[in-house]
């Protein structure tokens, strides 16, 4: 057992607090990684929030990169020294949706038990089971996946969140490939990653909606070959305009990516498809939020698909490795995400930052 300083939540909305926590020693099939860096998500602020998920303490972070220190009995995934981005996704290989070799969509991950505590015992709820705003954290072997160590971990670490959902949205859910259209509505640090993964497929035209021009100019570094401010303008009619210039006929994007969460901004994505195109949604709604009235007759005669996207639909053996390589190449920017690099102390700044929406990511560098 060894004692480190780690961020967490003790009550609903209470303000963070750096505190000891007992980390014990890695038991089978478990690793104790060194964080280097760790992203501040919204994912944080919700389990911070409370509503989500009410098991406080929470130790909060899981967008993380660091190197293992130690594993236990039977690890043989990774050694200690091996450079790793931690995933949500320990895939369990006997589920049904591993048996018919959809790993991707495991839904018995294998993710760290909650075995680490605060000083008097307390049991502590790492989330998303890893809890990487601390310098030191237990999780299960398979969460660590080995990557290229001459990558930044400020940048790879993004990889075990936020970006892999956007990026695993355009490639992995929407299948977006040279040849089609992408539109991206809201385009915070998940929607900038999503444009940034219809880039690497090669779709085109790429059309980048917000209503915040700050965001428009993001997604334009990333790729987006248009933008469209939709507190000004109707988003719906000018993706099908710009659509139809470049592909006579289109009536709308091929893939159209809902990052906002909102049933009004999921509507203009329903509206915005083209014929047979597919809508993803990876903006997470409330428990509140329904689907918008809408008439039967547009869902079925416009044919296509309504898909989620939960993580990207990522697989962390295959896709973190591949992003890491195209990032060590030049050919995919992770470095642009991080906008800020901050202490493990300065995590409640981060968070006030994030509801006033100027940053990508704050990253904390330990
Ligand atoms: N139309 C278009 N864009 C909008 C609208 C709207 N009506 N309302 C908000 N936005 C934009 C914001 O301006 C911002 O750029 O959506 C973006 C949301 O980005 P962030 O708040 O940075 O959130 P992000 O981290 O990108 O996550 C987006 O995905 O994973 C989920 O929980 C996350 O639901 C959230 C979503
Ligand atoms: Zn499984
Ligand atoms: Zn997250």
């Amino acid at each position: 057992m060894q004692q480190v300083k780690g961020v967490i939540a003790r009550a609903k909305d209470a303000p963070v607090e750096l505190v000891t926590i007992n980390v014990p020693d890695p038991g089978p099939g478990e690793a104790v990684v060194t964080i280097q860096a760790c992203g501040v998500c919204h994912t944080d602020l919700h389990y911070r929030q409370g509503g989500i998920n009410d098991e406080f303490p929470f130790l909060l972070g899981h967008e993380a990169a660091g190197v293992v220190e130690s594993v236990g009995e039977g690890v043989t995934e990774v050694a200690p020294g091996d450079f790793v981005v931690l995933n949500w996704r320990a895939v369990c290989g006997q589920c049904r949706a591993c048996k018919r070799g959809d790993l991707q969509y495991c839904f018995a991950t294998h993710n760290a038990k909650q075995r680490m505590t605060l000083e008097d015992g307390t049991e502590l709820s790492p989330a998303l089971g890893i809890g990487a705003f601390i310098e030191k954290t237990l999780v299960a072997a398979g969460q660590c996946t080995k990557v290229d160590p001459e990558a930044r971990p400020a940048a790879a670490g993004l990889l075990g969140c936020g970006v892999m959902a956007g990026i695993g949205a355009a490639i992995n859910t929407g299948a977006l490939t040279r040849g089609r259209s992408a539109a991206v509505i809201g385009c915070g640090g998940v929607g900038v990653a999503a444009v940034a993964g219809a880039a690497l497929a090669g779709a085109s035209p790429i059309i980048a909606v917000d209503i915040d021009p700050a965001k428009l100019e993001a997604a334009t570094k990333m790729g987006a070959t248009h933008t469209v401010d939709s507190s000004r303008v109707d988003p719906v009619e000018e993706i099908k305009r710009i659509c139809a210039e470049t592909y006579e006929g289109a009536e709308g994007a091929d893939v159209v990516i809902e990052a906002v969460g909102r049933p009004e901004t999921w509507k203009q994505a329903f509206y915005a498809r083209d014929l047979a195109g597919t809508v993803v949604l990876v903006g997470v709604p409330t428990p509140d939020m329904t689907v918008p009235d809408l008439p039967l007759i547009d869902v079925f005669g416009r044919g296509g698909a309504l898909k989620s996207s939960w993580y990207g639909d990522c697989l962390p053996s295959r896709d973190f490795p591949m992003l890491i390589d195209l990032y060590r190449q030049g050919r995919l920017d992770l470095d642009a995400f991080v906008t800020e690099e901050i202490g493990i102390e300065d995590v409640e700044a981060a968070f006030e930052k994030m509801h006033h929406g100027d940053v990508l990511r704050s990253v904390v560098v330990l």
